[in-house]
């Protein structure tokens, strides 16, 4: 398994892949892997010549210093399992901060036609000019054919696609569906840093998300998150951030159902300090 800490030894072996006309297929990560990842990377596999993974936890994205120092760096054991996976196929690429943003640790700031605005966006500032700008970078080095996102960071994925619109970048940006532990939780590197207690109570989350699908069918938008809330006031584990049914494309929260658009279902829960989302769609 090739891993490298710099850009330059990794444009080396693209020019040449480019060269003898394989086909770039891309994982970026911020590491602590897991199957939700593992499967992104399959996919990759089966629709490209090689997969480049990035495992880079990346500052400006962090709203909040604690869970930046806190965040899992788990490099050696991410290795071993991608090295599972395929051991001559797959491309590690790990950088330092300073081989990604020099010695200007800035994001830019991007508007991603009001995209940023909404949910993850409003809650963690800056988030979205984080990812933007590394997510663009990465591009950059990594000049993929194929990028891979999970639609576990729905809003991510959607302004990713923006991102390539806005900026002419020739990738095609692929979705993949959220990898579930069997409880229902989605898979997040966050997990891992969950108590015992948190993880055993974090399915409800999944659990109440299905159930506000099936009352969507016959419930208004602010019927639906009333309930949702008056279901977490009675959980003492979990912590409900937000709960917002939103317009997949515009990511704007439902004011008024019609039968012409499609609707997702967003939700942000504090499981002790842990913060996961999770999303579903409605119809
Ligand atoms: O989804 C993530 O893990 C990160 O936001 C990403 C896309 C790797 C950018 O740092």
């Amino acid at each position: 398994m090739k891993v490298f800490h710099n850009k330059s030894e990794l444009s080396y072996i693209r020019d040449r892949l480019k060269s003898e006309n394989s086909t770039i297929g891309f994982v970026p990560t911020m590491g602590a892997l897991h199957n939700g990842h593992l499967s992104l990377v399959e996919k990759g596999l089966s629709e490209n010549h090689v997969v480049v993974v990035s495992i880079f936890v990346n500052p400006t994205q962090f709203d909040n210093r604690e869970d930046l120092k806190k965040y899992p760096r788990t490099l050696e054991a991410d290795v071993a399992l991608l090295s599972n996976v395929s051991n001559d196929k797959i491309i590690v690429y790990a950088p330092s901060v300073e081989d990604v943003y020099g010695d200007k640790v800035q994001s830019e700031s991007i508007k991603f036609d009001g995209l940023e605005n909404e949910m993850e966006g409003a809650f963690r500032e800056g988030h979205f000019d984080g990812v933007g700008t590394i997510v663009k970078r990465l591009f950059e080095i990594v000049k993929p054919n194929r990028a891979y996102f999970g639609e576990k960071d729905f809003q991510q994925l959607q302004i990713i696609r923006k991102l390539v619109e806005l900026y002419h970048i020739p990738v095609e940006i692929v979705g993949c569906s959220i990898h579930r532990a069997q409880d229902g939780l989605a898979m997040s590197s966050r997990n891992i840093r969950l108590t015992n207690e948190h993880r055993k109570a974090a399915p409800f989350i999944y659990k109440t998300l299905k159930s506000a699908k099936t009352k969507f069918g016959t419930k208004s938008a602010k019927k639906v998150a009333e309930w949702v809330e008056k279901q977490f006031r009675k959980q003492p584990l979990l912590e409900l951030e937000y709960f917002i049914i939103a317009d997949t494309e515009t990511l704007k929260p439902v004011k008024r159902k019609s039968t012409k658009k499609a609707y997702r279902a967003f939700i942000a829960v504090y499981a002790g300090d842990i913060r996961l989302i999770d999303n579903i769609a409605l119809n």
